[in-house]
Parts: structure tokens; C-alpha cells; sequence
């Protein structure tokens, strides 16, 4: 296979897919080691290296260490998830109430990473009609920080059960900055091989052809018959880890 300049090796490319399809929200693995400075330090790179709408850069990070403000905030998950509870009836109640969604108090680590919605002034390149792509863009730094964090055998588990409110208060946010994501992060005994909803019956993985259309949502034209096989090969190899590794 020829490589070209632009290219990663076929290693370094298998790498990436292998982090990427083994990266798990991890809730119930954390140990207690703690974190090295170095390796956060990447990691908080890793996300500051995140595209952003005209290069905005809107982030910041709240590395939460204080053990009386994660109790504050274990304590605002407790009530947002019992409102949550009450959203589901039957037997998707009693189910959610099994599950294990935070590891604010278990993880060595909390991380808040904010958006400044006013980092560039109100007018950004690129955010002068879809006002939101700040909130993409710091999404994209979440999303950078947690492939990182896999890469250092590091898990993360992200909380969105809160008021978001009550989390600006315990965290001591001015108005325009929001609290995109509250982030737990530590070592792990292990990574789950399926995400933990899955592995429980919540919910399955979507066929990737299901997502798939040409020109429009419910397209009309159809993907090929190549194309598709390709696409199920992949999200086959995918679900046994091996996204991306080609048979020598
Ligand atoms: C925006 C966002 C919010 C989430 N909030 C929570 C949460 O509050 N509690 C939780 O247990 N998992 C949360 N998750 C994790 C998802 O449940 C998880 O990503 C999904 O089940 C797929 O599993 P995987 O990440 O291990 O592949 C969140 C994920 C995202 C992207």
C-alpha cells in the first residue's frame, strides 16, 4: 500500500480507529491512582487543539479537585436523576433506576469544560448564523479530551443529569459562560467492550445503512449494493475492535 505524505502509517492510522471504537463512557471502572500531570496535560492539549468556529477557541477547564464541591454536585446528579427517574414509566423506570450514571465521587478527577459565548465579541467569523457552533465547538474539545484520555488509558465518563442552573451556581459561572460538559476522569480497572446501555438492554447500536442517504434525509436514489456491503463490513469490523486493520 503506497503511503502517501499526508498519511498516516498503517499503524499509527489503526491506532486511531482502535481508540476510537474503545473509547467508552466509564462510570463504574474508576480507580483511585491518581492522574499524572503530564498525561492531563495532554489531554487538556489534546482538547485545546480542537477545530473551533472562527478559530473562537471559546473552552475553558475546571478541573474540579475539591471534594465539598463534587458532593455538591453528586448531590445536584441525585436530584436531577430522580426528576429523570419520573420520566420514564413501567419497567424503564425501574430500569434507569438500576443504572449507574455518574462516578462524580469515584473518579480521582471532575472537569468542567465551559463555553465563553462571548470569547471573540458577538460577532465570529462563521457563527453569524448559526449562533450555537461555539457549543459545537467546545463538544469537539470534549470529544478530543476523551479519545486522548483512551489513548492514555484513561477513562471518562460524561454527567448530564443536572440542573444546569444549579451546576453554574456550585461552580461559580458568570451568566454568559456555560457549563458544556461535567466530565469524571481517572484510571480504570478495565473498558467494557460494549457501551454499558447496550450491554443492558437499553438500547442497540443503529445499522450504519440506516443513518446513510443520498441528497436528502429520506432520499430517494439508493446506495449502492459495494457501498453498502462496505458500510456493514465496517461497522462489523468496528463492533470486534478491528475498524480499519486490513488482513496482511
Ligand atoms: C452529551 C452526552 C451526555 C451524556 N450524559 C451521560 C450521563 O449523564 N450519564 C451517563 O451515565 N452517561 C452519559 N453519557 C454517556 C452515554 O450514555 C454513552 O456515550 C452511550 O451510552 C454510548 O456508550 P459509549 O460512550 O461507552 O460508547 C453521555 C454522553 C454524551 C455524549
Amino acid at each position: 500500500m503506497t503511503n502517501r505524505d499526508n498519511s498516516l502509517t498503517q499503524e499509527e492510522r489503526q491506532g486511531l480507529y482502535r481508540t476510537i471504537v474503545t473509547r467508552r463512557d466509564v462510570r463504574s471502572q474508576f480507580v483511585s491512582d491518581p492522574i499524572a500531570d503530564d498525561a492531563l496535560a495532554r489531554l487538556l492539549v489534546a482538547a485545546h487543539w480542537a477545530p473551533s468556529v472562527g478559530f473562537m477557541q471559546p473552552w475553558s477547564f475546571i478541573l474540579v479537585q475539591d471534594m465539598a464541591i463534587r458532593a455538591q454536585v453528586k448531590d445536584a446528579f441525585e436530584k436531577a436523576s430522580a426528576e429523570a427517574a419520573l420520566m420514564f414509566e413501567g419497567e424503564r423506570r425501574d430500569q434507569y433506576k438500576t443504572l449507574k450514571l455518574e462516578g462524580i465521587l469515584d473518579a480521582p478527577l471532575n472537569l468542567c469544560i465551559t463555553c465563553d459565548r462571548d470569547r471573540d465579541g458577538p460577532v465570529v467569523l462563521g457563527r453569524t448564523h448559526i449562533p450555537t457552533m461555539d457549543l459545537y465547538s467546545t463538544v469537539c474539545a470534549v470529544q478530543n479530551l476523551w479519545l486522548a484520555a483512551r489513548a492514555e488509558g484513561l477513562g471518562v465518563g460524561w454527567v448530564s443529569i443536572l440542573d444546569e442552573s444549579r451546576l453554574k451556581t456550585i461552580l461559580g459561572l458568570p451568566e454568559k459562560i456555560v457549563p458544556v460538559a461535567y466530565l469524571c476522569i481517572g484510571h480504570v480497572d478495565h473498558f467494557l467492550d460494549a457501551p454499558e446501555l447496550e450491554a443492558v438492554g437499553w438500547r442497540k447500536r443503529l445499522p450504519i445503512e440506516e443513518l446513510v442517504s443520498i441528497d436528502s434525509l429520506n432520499g430517494e436514489r439508493a446506495i449502492s449494493p459495494s457501498f453498502l456491503e462496505a458500510l456493514r463490513q465496517a461497522q462489523k469490523q468496528a463492533e470486534h475492535g478491528t475498524l480499519g486493520r486490513t488482513e496482511a
